[in-house]
Protein backbone atom coordinates (compact mmCIF):
# COMPACT_ATOMS: atom_id res chain seq x y z
CA UNK A 1 0.00 0.00 0.00
CA UNK A 2 1.76 3.17 -1.30
CA UNK A 3 -0.03 5.87 -0.29
CA UNK A 4 1.34 7.72 2.78
CA UNK A 5 0.94 8.01 6.38
CA UNK A 6 -0.32 11.60 6.79
CA UNK A 7 0.06 13.44 10.25
CA UNK A 8 -0.47 16.99 11.56
CA UNK A 9 0.64 19.05 14.82
CA UNK A 10 0.41 23.42 15.21
CA UNK A 11 3.93 23.23 15.02
CA UNK A 12 7.40 21.19 15.82
CA UNK A 13 5.81 18.85 18.51
CA UNK A 14 4.18 15.93 16.34
CA UNK A 15 7.71 15.43 15.10
CA UNK A 16 7.96 13.22 18.38
CA UNK A 17 5.71 10.87 17.08
CA UNK A 18 6.92 11.19 13.64
CA UNK A 19 10.18 10.11 14.90
CA UNK A 20 8.48 7.20 16.50
CA UNK A 21 6.23 6.46 13.39
CA UNK A 22 9.86 6.75 10.88
CA UNK A 23 11.64 3.79 13.13
CA UNK A 24 8.94 1.81 14.03
CA UNK A 25 7.54 1.73 10.35
CA UNK A 26 10.66 2.74 8.31
CA UNK A 27 9.00 1.56 4.65
CA UNK A 28 6.34 4.00 5.12
CA UNK A 29 5.88 7.24 3.07
CA UNK A 30 4.79 10.23 5.48
CA UNK A 31 3.21 13.96 5.11
CA UNK A 32 3.61 16.18 8.48
CA UNK A 33 1.98 19.52 8.37
CA UNK A 34 3.50 21.61 11.45
CA UNK A 35 0.47 24.53 11.37
CA UNK A 36 3.43 26.75 12.73
CA UNK A 37 1.72 29.88 10.82
CA UNK A 38 -0.69 29.15 13.76
CA UNK A 39 0.80 27.64 16.74
CA UNK A 40 0.13 27.81 19.89
CA UNK A 41 -3.53 25.70 19.47
CA UNK A 42 -3.25 25.00 23.49
CA UNK A 43 -4.80 28.99 24.60
CA UNK A 44 -7.08 28.64 21.34
CA UNK A 45 -10.98 28.40 21.90
CA UNK A 46 -11.66 24.76 21.41
CA UNK A 47 -13.76 25.35 18.03
CA UNK A 48 -11.15 27.03 16.58
CA UNK A 49 -8.55 24.39 17.02
CA UNK A 50 -11.48 22.00 15.71
CA UNK A 51 -11.73 23.84 12.46
CA UNK A 52 -8.31 23.74 11.92
CA UNK A 53 -7.93 20.31 12.55
CA UNK A 54 -10.54 19.90 10.31
CA UNK A 55 -8.73 21.74 7.53
CA UNK A 56 -5.30 19.98 8.35
CA UNK A 57 -6.72 16.63 8.09
CA UNK A 58 -8.99 16.91 5.01
CA UNK A 59 -6.07 18.69 2.80
CA UNK A 60 -4.31 15.49 4.18
CA UNK A 61 -7.45 13.27 2.75
CA UNK A 62 -7.55 15.62 -0.52
CA UNK A 63 -4.16 17.00 -1.43
CA UNK A 64 -1.85 13.87 -0.34
CA UNK A 65 -4.28 11.22 -0.87
CA UNK A 66 -2.92 10.09 2.82
CA UNK A 67 -4.27 6.49 3.90
CA UNK A 68 -4.22 7.12 7.44
CA UNK A 69 -4.33 10.39 9.82
CA UNK A 70 -2.21 10.36 13.09
CA UNK A 71 -3.39 13.36 15.22
CA UNK A 72 -0.06 14.20 16.27
CA UNK A 73 -1.25 17.03 19.08
CA UNK A 74 -2.83 16.73 22.12
CA UNK A 75 -4.71 19.60 22.14
CA UNK A 76 -6.09 18.90 18.54
CA UNK A 77 -7.02 15.35 19.98
CA UNK A 78 -8.56 16.71 22.86
CA UNK A 79 -11.07 19.17 20.42
CA UNK A 80 -11.62 17.00 17.80
CA UNK A 81 -10.97 13.74 17.97
CA UNK A 82 -14.64 12.43 18.26
CA UNK A 83 -15.35 14.59 15.02
CA UNK A 84 -12.52 13.54 12.98
CA UNK A 85 -13.24 9.98 13.58
CA UNK A 86 -16.70 10.68 12.51
CA UNK A 87 -16.12 12.11 9.61
CA UNK A 88 -12.82 11.11 7.68
CA UNK A 89 -12.76 8.26 5.15
CA UNK A 90 -9.35 7.07 6.73
CA UNK A 91 -8.57 5.68 10.11
CA UNK A 92 -7.70 8.41 12.72
CA UNK A 93 -5.16 7.87 14.83
CA UNK A 94 -4.86 10.15 18.31
CA UNK A 95 -2.54 10.69 21.13
CA UNK A 96 -4.46 10.73 23.78
CA UNK A 97 -5.80 7.67 24.87
CA UNK A 98 -2.35 5.98 23.96
CA UNK A 99 -0.67 8.07 26.53
CA UNK A 100 -3.54 7.50 29.25
CA UNK A 101 -2.23 3.44 28.21
CA UNK A 102 1.45 4.56 28.91
CA UNK A 103 0.56 6.41 32.27
CA UNK A 104 -0.86 3.61 33.96
CA UNK A 105 1.24 0.89 32.71
CA UNK A 106 3.59 2.85 34.16
CA UNK A 107 2.97 3.37 37.44
CA UNK A 108 4.05 1.83 40.74
CA UNK A 109 2.30 3.68 43.18
CA UNK A 110 -0.83 4.66 41.15
CA UNK A 111 -0.40 8.40 41.64
CA UNK A 112 0.20 10.01 38.36
CA UNK A 113 -0.17 13.02 36.59
CA UNK A 114 -0.47 14.77 33.58
CA UNK A 115 0.71 17.86 32.00
CA UNK A 116 -0.51 19.67 29.08
CA UNK A 117 -1.59 23.25 27.40
CA UNK A 118 -4.67 24.87 28.67
CA UNK A 119 -6.63 23.61 25.88
CA UNK A 120 -6.09 19.63 26.64
CA UNK A 121 -6.24 20.11 30.66
CA UNK A 122 -9.13 22.09 30.36
CA UNK A 123 -11.25 19.99 28.27
CA UNK A 124 -10.74 16.84 30.70
CA UNK A 125 -9.44 14.84 27.78
CA UNK A 126 -7.25 13.08 30.09
CA UNK A 127 -9.35 12.44 33.05
CA UNK A 128 -12.19 10.37 30.47
CA UNK A 129 -9.37 8.45 28.80
CA UNK A 130 -7.46 7.53 31.90
CA UNK A 131 -11.11 6.80 33.52
CA UNK A 132 -11.38 4.48 30.13
CA UNK A 133 -8.35 2.64 31.05
CA UNK A 134 -9.99 1.09 33.98
CA UNK A 135 -6.80 1.16 35.72
CA UNK A 136 -7.30 2.23 39.71
CA UNK A 137 -4.95 5.46 39.81
CA UNK A 138 -5.27 9.39 41.51
CA UNK A 139 -4.74 11.75 38.52
CA UNK A 140 -3.02 15.48 38.88
CA UNK A 141 -3.31 17.66 36.08
CA UNK A 142 -1.21 20.70 35.70
CA UNK A 143 -1.24 22.92 32.41
CA UNK A 144 2.17 24.05 31.10
CA UNK A 145 1.26 27.30 29.23
CA UNK A 146 4.01 28.60 27.68
CA UNK A 147 6.53 25.50 27.28
CA UNK A 148 5.04 25.31 23.43
CA UNK A 149 6.38 28.64 22.66
CA UNK A 150 9.74 27.90 24.07
CA UNK A 151 9.97 24.61 22.23
CA UNK A 152 9.32 26.26 18.67
CA UNK A 153 11.92 28.93 18.98
CA UNK A 154 14.27 26.47 19.71
CA UNK A 155 15.11 27.00 23.41
CA UNK A 156 15.00 23.57 25.33
CA UNK A 157 17.49 24.34 28.24
CA UNK A 158 18.41 27.47 30.30
CA UNK A 159 17.24 29.40 33.45
CA UNK A 160 14.56 31.12 32.10
CA UNK A 161 12.21 27.66 31.21
CA UNK A 162 13.68 26.23 34.63
CA UNK A 163 12.31 28.48 36.42
CA UNK A 164 8.97 28.38 34.22
CA UNK A 165 9.08 24.98 34.58
CA UNK A 166 9.71 24.63 38.64
CA UNK A 167 6.24 27.04 38.96
CA UNK A 168 4.06 25.11 36.26
CA UNK A 169 5.21 21.46 37.80
CA UNK A 170 4.60 22.26 41.01
CA UNK A 171 0.74 21.15 41.24
CA UNK A 172 2.37 17.52 40.29
CA UNK A 173 5.27 17.55 42.09
CA UNK A 174 3.79 18.27 45.49
CA UNK A 175 1.05 15.48 44.48
CA UNK A 176 3.97 12.53 44.77
CA UNK A 177 3.01 11.53 41.43
CA UNK A 178 5.50 8.75 40.44
CA UNK A 179 4.55 8.98 36.94
CA UNK A 180 3.93 11.94 34.83
CA UNK A 181 2.59 11.65 31.33
CA UNK A 182 3.89 14.54 28.84
CA UNK A 183 0.45 15.24 27.27
CA UNK A 184 1.66 17.60 24.57
CA UNK A 185 4.25 16.45 21.87
CA UNK A 186 6.26 19.70 21.99
CA UNK A 187 7.42 18.70 25.83
CA UNK A 188 9.52 15.86 25.10
CA UNK A 189 11.95 18.36 23.57
CA UNK A 190 11.80 19.92 27.38
CA UNK A 191 12.17 16.57 29.19
CA UNK A 192 15.57 17.19 30.36
CA UNK A 193 14.31 20.15 31.83
CA UNK A 194 10.79 18.34 33.20
CA UNK A 195 13.21 15.25 34.58
CA UNK A 196 15.53 17.59 36.30
CA UNK A 197 12.26 19.52 38.42
CA UNK A 198 10.62 16.38 39.10
CA UNK A 199 13.38 14.79 40.37
CA UNK A 200 15.26 11.58 39.78
CA UNK A 201 12.27 9.07 41.19
CA UNK A 202 9.40 10.21 38.74
CA UNK A 203 8.91 8.68 35.66
CA UNK A 204 8.18 10.20 32.53
CA UNK A 205 6.22 9.01 29.88
CA UNK A 206 5.73 10.28 26.19
CA UNK A 207 2.31 8.89 24.22
CA UNK A 208 5.35 9.16 20.91
CA UNK A 209 6.07 5.48 21.15
CA UNK A 210 2.55 4.03 21.94
CA UNK A 211 1.24 6.28 19.22
CA UNK A 212 3.21 4.31 16.92
CA UNK A 213 2.36 0.66 18.15
CA UNK A 214 -1.21 1.65 17.82
CA UNK A 215 -0.78 3.22 14.44
CA UNK A 216 1.03 0.15 13.09
CA UNK A 217 -1.47 -2.05 14.67
CA UNK A 218 -4.08 0.08 12.80
CA UNK A 219 -2.92 -0.32 9.72
CA UNK A 220 -1.87 -4.01 9.75
CA UNK A 221 -5.49 -4.67 10.79
CA UNK A 222 -6.67 -2.75 7.84
CA UNK A 223 -4.37 -4.16 5.20
CA UNK A 224 -2.67 -1.07 4.36
CA UNK A 225 1.10 -1.60 5.47
CA UNK A 226 3.66 -1.06 2.72
CA UNK A 227 5.94 -3.69 2.24
CA UNK A 228 9.48 -3.60 2.16
CA UNK A 229 11.90 -3.80 -0.61
CA UNK A 230 10.39 -0.99 -2.80
CA UNK A 231 11.40 2.68 -3.15
CA UNK A 232 12.62 3.96 -0.27
CA UNK A 233 10.48 5.53 2.18
CA UNK A 234 9.59 9.61 1.06
CA UNK A 235 9.31 11.57 4.21
CA UNK A 236 7.59 15.16 3.29
CA UNK A 237 7.42 17.65 5.68
CA UNK A 238 5.26 20.90 5.56
CA UNK A 239 4.71 23.96 7.52
CA UNK A 240 2.27 26.71 7.37
CA UNK A 241 4.91 29.26 8.77
CA UNK A 242 8.72 29.83 8.04
CA UNK A 243 9.52 27.22 5.99
CA UNK A 244 13.32 27.62 6.28
CA UNK A 245 12.87 27.80 9.98
CA UNK A 246 10.94 24.67 9.70
CA UNK A 247 13.68 22.82 7.74
CA UNK A 248 16.47 23.98 10.11
CA UNK A 249 15.01 23.83 13.71
CA UNK A 250 13.00 20.53 12.68
CA UNK A 251 16.15 18.77 10.85
CA UNK A 252 17.45 19.44 14.78
CA UNK A 253 14.50 17.74 16.43
CA UNK A 254 13.84 14.67 14.34
CA UNK A 255 17.01 14.44 12.59
CA UNK A 256 18.44 13.53 8.87
CA UNK A 257 15.00 12.56 7.53
CA UNK A 258 14.02 16.35 8.07
CA UNK A 259 16.16 18.09 5.26
CA UNK A 260 13.53 20.13 3.64
CA UNK A 261 10.10 21.95 4.03
CA UNK A 262 7.67 22.95 1.49
CA UNK A 263 4.78 25.59 2.29
CA UNK A 264 1.48 24.48 3.49
CA UNK A 265 -1.78 26.96 2.54
CA UNK A 266 -5.22 26.68 4.48
CA UNK A 267 -7.95 27.25 2.35
N1 LIG B 1 1.82 19.90 20.40
C1 LIG B 1 0.49 20.26 20.77
C2 LIG B 1 -0.10 19.31 21.76
O1 LIG B 1 0.29 18.17 21.83
C3 LIG B 1 0.13 21.63 21.18
C4 LIG B 1 0.84 22.76 21.03
C5 LIG B 1 0.22 24.10 20.98
O2 LIG B 1 -0.20 24.66 21.99
O3 LIG B 1 0.23 24.59 19.88
O4 LIG B 1 -1.00 19.66 22.48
Amino acid sequence: MERPIGMFDSGFGGLTVARAVIDLLPHEHLVYIGDTGRYPYGPRPQEEVREFAHQLAWSLVKEYDVKAIVVACNTASAAALDELEAEMPVPVIDVVAPGARALVGATRSGKVGVIGTVGTIGSGAYDKAVAATGADVHLTSAACPGFVEFVERGQTSGDEIHILAERLLAPVHDAGVDTLLLGCTHYPYLARVIADVMGPDVTLVSSADETAFVARDRLRAAGLLRAPGGEPAEHRFLSSGDISWFADLGGRLLGPELRDAAQWHHD
